[in-house]
Parts: C-alpha cells; structure tokens; sequence
C-alpha cells in the first residue's frame, strides 16, 4: 500500500511544485481586489519542446477573443507561462486562455471586492481544523512571491505584535479565527501587499467522555403545597451528547410543570458542562412522592438521576422569622446589661443629678408632727429675723414655738434681730412684748470672734453646759449664714 502512495506524491510535486511556484489547474479562480495576482500555465513537459514556439493569451471579452499583450494595460506582464496583474482589479474577471502551438487552457476569473473585511475576503480562505489542547501552527509562505519586503500576521484583520515566522502554539477555544499573513512586495517602486487566509476552526477533544450527571442518584426534596421548586439537573458531557428531563408525556399534561431551556459551559479540555432544570409551581398532591427523573446520553454510556418530592412540615417558625427574633433578643439583652453596668458605676452621679434635675428637697418633707416632737424637747427657741427666709414652714415653727413659750411656758425665747422687728408686720405683737435683754442685735458685717459681745450673750441666754476643750471647734459654734 506505502509502495504505491509514494510515487503518487512525487508526481503531484513534480507537476505543481516548480521553482518558479505554483501554477494554475483550477479551472474557476477567486482573486482578490487591489492585490498582485497570476495564473500560470501547468506545462506537463519537462522543457519547452521548441523556445521559438509562440505563446499567446487571450481573454474572453463581450465582443470576441481579444489577445493580452503588455502594452494593452500596463497593470498586465506577459512572460513564459505566467500572465502577471500588478495589481487585479474588478474589471479584470472573466474568461483567460492560453495557447502555444496545440497546447491550450482555459480558466474563468472571479476579482471580488474588499467588503466588511479589510483585510480578507471571506471567499478566499483555507479551513484548518485544530483540536485544543494540540498545535496550532500558521505559517506565512508564499510559493510564487518568495522574496516579499517584509510579512505580518493578522487575526481577525488585529496585527498579532511581534509574531514568528510560523506561529505555534498549544491552541485553545480562544484562538479560533481567520488568520491573514500580509506578504508585502515592491513592484516598480510601488509597495503592494498579498493575503493569504486560514479559517481556523478549534475542536474539542476527539475522545469521547463517560458523560455523568453530578450530584446523588436519588434526592429527597422537601417541599411546601403551594410553593415552587426548581430540580436541577446538570453533565459533564460530549459536544454531541444530550441532556433531557424523563416522563415528558406525562410532564406535559400538568401545566405547572416546564422544562428549562438549558444551558451549555464548555470546559477548556473541550466538554460540556450542560444543565437543564425542571420547574415545578404551585405544588399540589400529585406531585409528591413520585420521582422525576433526568438522564444524559452519548455514545459512550448513559447516566440518570432522580427526584422524589416530600411534604414538609410546616410547623416550625420560618427560617427567617426564627433568626430576626433571635436577632432582637440578643440586642435587648445586650442593651439592658449595658444600662446596669453604667447604672452601678455612675450610680452617685446619677443620683445627684437626678436630684438636682427635680430640685428635690428632702429637708421640707418634715412632718408638722416631727416639729411638734422637736420644739417639745427644745428648751430655747432662737428667731433669726431675716428678710430672705420666710416660708410658711418657719411661720409655722415660730408660731408654735411662741405658743409653747408664751401660753404653756415652757421655752424661752432668744430673739437675734438681723433686720429691725418692725420690718416684719406679721410677727405677733407678743413678740415685741419680749424682754430687752432677749433680743440680740446682730450689727457685724461678717462673722464676729468668739469672745465678742454677741457671742457671749447668746451662750448666757442658752442653757448652761460644760464645754469639753478637746472637741472640734465647728460642731460647738454656731454657723450663721446671712443669706
Ligand atoms: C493592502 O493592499 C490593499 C489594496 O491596495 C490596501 O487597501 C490595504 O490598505 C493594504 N494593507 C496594508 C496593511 O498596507
Ligand atoms: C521550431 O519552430 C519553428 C517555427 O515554428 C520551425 O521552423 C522549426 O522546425 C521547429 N523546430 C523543431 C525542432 O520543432
Ligand atoms: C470558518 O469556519 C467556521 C467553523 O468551521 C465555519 O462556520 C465558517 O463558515 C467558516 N468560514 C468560511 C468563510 O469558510
Ligand atoms: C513592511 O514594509 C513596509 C514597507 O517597507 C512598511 O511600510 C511596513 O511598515 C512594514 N511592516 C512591518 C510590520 O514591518
Ligand atoms: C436549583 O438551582 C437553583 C439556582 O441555583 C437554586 O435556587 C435551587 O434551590 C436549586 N434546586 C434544588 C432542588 O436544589
């Protein structure tokens, strides 16, 4: 078998690979506008059979043949076998023969324009089909212009920076596309450029998977009547393998149930990652305890899982009622144990503030019974004569202490006149009975020594006591204030 194949290939060589490049067999050529373009003649001998013999090209116009020669364009260049364009323009399609001697070919010329594509024409591409993951090799060679100025590579008409010649690498998804190499060429001082495109398209891994479905063989789901519930169902497959939802003749006769449309991820080695879903709403009865089931299948096996719906029970507090009140019961917690904290560390200043915000004055709250008790057990009663402090409290003290001195005679009455007694019209006239030597005139601006005069009036008026030296000073004399 090898032994025949071999020559086979040499003569295709032969015939097609000339030094000079490669020549024209088709029959139907696509060229493209604006570029340099050739058809070449395929001579099957070996050398010209006799140099003189005439070669001539024609082309098929409206009116008849018309012979080409270099002066009938000078885009046109005539030699040997080859009729050269520099370069090819719409006008340029149609029919071209050539002839020498009894040797004739014919070929029909199609000159497409540049259209959405700058810088290729989508009729004008070699396929090349790669699997990912294997080489993706491009290389820029050109049989018949073998020595351009310089050569760029183009994916998808966006110049790849700095590209070898050939370009390789490990393909991947990504690098599908139409890859243009640019052969740029001088030509009378003027710089033209050549495509060539490759269609690059990029397989998956030709070995087929096991495809499998992810996830348990059978799955309870727990669910309420009434609500909705979406059964997943999901593949790691091949390209061509098929993922469905089982019982479809049955499924379509409860409007509540659909199946999704489904969705397709491919995975970088070339498989899918498939899923599909099956929404059941509004669940009633019939749809529990029955098993839905979903299967994927390929060449190489076939796999199924299933779902079996359950009731739930209902009673328990929903999830997120549950955690909302566990929420607020940790925060009142926090928040009261905060204010017994700062309760018990400020509880003075909390206290005196609380005191001073009401104005609370525990001194009046004295019963009339307690003053009574009081001026039973006092001896002498002192009236400090000021303007500024007359409540209804110290009349009250004053009246009944000026009752027990005068009617039931048991107290005597020191008077300390701060201000004159007849300043005060409500005192009752008893009191300006008082004997002379009773009242006391205070006359000092500030506080007077012990020794004064006042002072020790006021101590003989008092009741006799023996003074202990060693005892604070403060708590024997009195204070006076004249506020
Ligand atoms: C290649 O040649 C065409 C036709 O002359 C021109 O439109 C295009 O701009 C050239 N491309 C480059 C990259 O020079
Ligand atoms: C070559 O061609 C010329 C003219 O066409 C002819 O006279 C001559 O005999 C030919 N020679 C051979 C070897 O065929
Ligand atoms: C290029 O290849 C892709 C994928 O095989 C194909 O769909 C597309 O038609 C091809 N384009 C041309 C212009 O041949
Ligand atoms: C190719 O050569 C032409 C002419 O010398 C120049 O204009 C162009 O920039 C060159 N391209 C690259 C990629 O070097
Ligand atoms: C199916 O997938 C969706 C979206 O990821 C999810 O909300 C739902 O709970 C899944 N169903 C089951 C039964 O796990």
């Amino acid at each position: 078998m090898h032994r025949t194949e071999i020559p086979l290939a040499l003569l295709v060589l032969t015939f097609l690979g000339t030094s000079e490049g490669t020549c024209t067999s088709r029959l139907h050529i696509t060229a493209f506008e604006g570029e340099p373009f050739y058809l070449k003649y395929c001579s099957f001998s070996s050398e010209r059979e006799n140099k003189t013999t005439a070669i001539k090209w024609y082309k098929n116009e409206s009116h008849g043949l018309v012979e080409l020669n270099s002066s009938s364009s000078p885009r046109i260049i005539l030699h040997d076998y080859v009729l050269e364009f520099w370069p090819i323009e719409l006008n340029d399609s149609g029919s071209y023969s050539f002839r020498m001697g009894n040797d004739t070919h014919d070929w029909k010329l199609n000159v497409v324009g540049r259209g959405k594509h700058s810088c290729f024409t989508e009729k004008l591409v070699i396929s090349k089909v790669v699997e990912v993951k294997k080489s993706l090799h491009v290389a820029c060679e050109h049989s018949y212009y073998q020595k351009p100025v310089n050569r760029t590579l183009y994916k998808d008409c966006q110049k790849i920076e700095n590209s070898k010649n050939p370009f390789s690498k490990n393909a991947e998804f990504e690098d599908q596309g139409y890859y243009t190499c640019m052969f740029f060429l001088r030509h009378n001082g003027k710089l033209f450029n050549v495509t060539k495109t490759f269609n690059i398209t990029i397989v998956g891994d030709r070995n087929n998977i096991i495809p499998v479905l992810h996830g348990p063989k059978l799955t309870h789901v727990k669910v309420e009547l009434g609500k909705d519930i979406q059964l997943n169902c999901s593949a790691l497959m091949n390209e061509k393998d098929k993922i469905y939802w089982n019982n479809w003749k049955e499924n379509e006769n409860d409007p509540n149930i659909h199946e999704e449309e489904g969705q397709r991820i491919r995975t970088s080695e070339g498989k899918l990652l498939a899923s599909k879903a099956l929404i059941i709403k509004n669940i009633n009865e019939k749809n529990l305890n029955r098993s839905y089931s979903c299967s994927v299948v390929g060449k190489e096996g076939i796999d199924t899982k299933s779902f079996i719906l359950l009731k739930k029970d209902v009673i328990d507090i929903p999830g997120h009622v549950f955690t909302r009140g566990m929420i607020v019961a940790v925060l009142i917690s926090v928040v009261i144990v905060c204010l017994v904290t700062v309760g018990v560390i400020y509880r003075v200043d909390l206290v005196l503030f609380y005191r001073h915000f009401t104005r609370r004055d525990e001194t009046l709250t004295a019963a009339v019974e307690e003053i009574h008790s009081l001026i039973e057990k006092s001896r002498r009663l002192i009236i400090v004569l000021s303007k500024s402090y007359m409540s209804n409290r110290v009349r009250y003290e004053l009246e009944s202490g000026l009752h027990a001195a005068l009617v039931e005679r048991r107290i005597k009455i020191i008077l300390i006149e701060f201000t004159p007694v007849s300043d005060f019209a409500f005192l009752p006239q008893s009191l300006k009975l008082l004997k002379s030597h009773r009242v006391l005139k205070w006359k000092a601006d500030k506080s007077e020594s012990y020794n004064s005069r006042f002072w020790k009036n006021l101590l003989y008026l008092m009741p006799a006591k023996t003074v202990k030296p060693c005892r604070d000073e403060s708590e024997v004399l009195p204070v006076f204030s004249q506020s």
